[in-house]
């Protein structure tokens, strides 16, 4: 029989489980704080690089600016007075730090729960060692419990949609979403990621994909994981 608990008391319990995993958040942002060498850095995007931009405002003088990978971390990080430049003008940076929707042992990822997975993946790719930052939820055996976000061309949406489906999923349109390129997501449910590298490579191959948010190419360096009982770091 399921326990009974007043709303005002189940509001309570949700609010603290609420509270554990933003606060696991937050310790992850704080480890991953020793990643950051002096120089250019790569921000991600999302609550989890939320924590990360307000920790790394705290030590704002041992860097000389960052790359951002969406308009939203450019924001947050400029309002901290952090310098925000051009990627082009960074060259390749020392390290990017970022969430993931999900990740394996293995380090490959699911990203784009924010719809920033282009950018994501471009800042990722200049940088020497991708620091993930996650709270224990998003450590998976599998990936694709969670819908995998591609990026599409607007006028490719439906010719992509139906080569998903050919591939086994459920694509499903982001509604009233536009990402910072001006494109469409559509995020893909019901797919079973095996091989990581093998469905990235056929995504991104299919015309009209931009990016598709599967990070196992180039995964994870260290994975910095925040448990109830403190930060876990995996590696390869
Ligand atoms: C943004 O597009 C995403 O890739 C995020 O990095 C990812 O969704 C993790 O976000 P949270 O830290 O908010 O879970």
């Amino acid at each position: 029989m399921k326990p009974r608990y007043s709303r005002a008391f189940a509001k309570n319990l949700k609010e603290k489980a609420m509270m554990t995993q933003d606060e696991m958040k937050q310790a992850v942002a704080r480890a991953a704080i020793e990643h950051v060498p002096a120089g250019i850095i790569g921000v991600g995007t999302g609550s989890t690089a939320n924590f990360f931009i307000d920790e790394l405002a705290r030590i704002k003088g041992k860097i000389d600016a960052a790359v951002a990978s969406s308009v939203a971390t450019a924001e947050r990080l400029k309002k901290h007075g952090i310098q925000v430049i051009d990627l082009n003008e960074a060259g390749e940076m020392e390290v990017y730090v970022d969430g993931a929707d999900e990740i394996t042992r293995h380090m490959a990822m699911i990203k784009g729960g924010g719809g920033a997975l282009t950018r994501e993946k471009i800042v990722a790719a200049c940088a020497k060692k991708f620091v993930c930052i996650i709270d224990q939820s998003k450590l998976v055996d599998v990936m694709g419990t969670f819908p995998l976000p591609v990026e599409v061309i607007p006028m490719a949406r439906s010719y992509v949609a139906r080569q998903l489906v050919k591939m086994g999923g459920n694509p499903v349109l982001r509604s009233g979403f536009t990402t910072d390129n001006g494109n469409v997501i559509l995020d893909v449910h019901g797919m079973s990621i095996l091989d990581p590298v093998a469905m990235e490579t056929e995504i991104n191959q299919i015309v009209g994909v931009v990016t598709v948010g599967l990070f196992a190419r180039r995964g994870a360096d260290v994975c910095l994981m925040g448990t109830p009982e403190g930060v876990k770091t995996l590696t390869r």
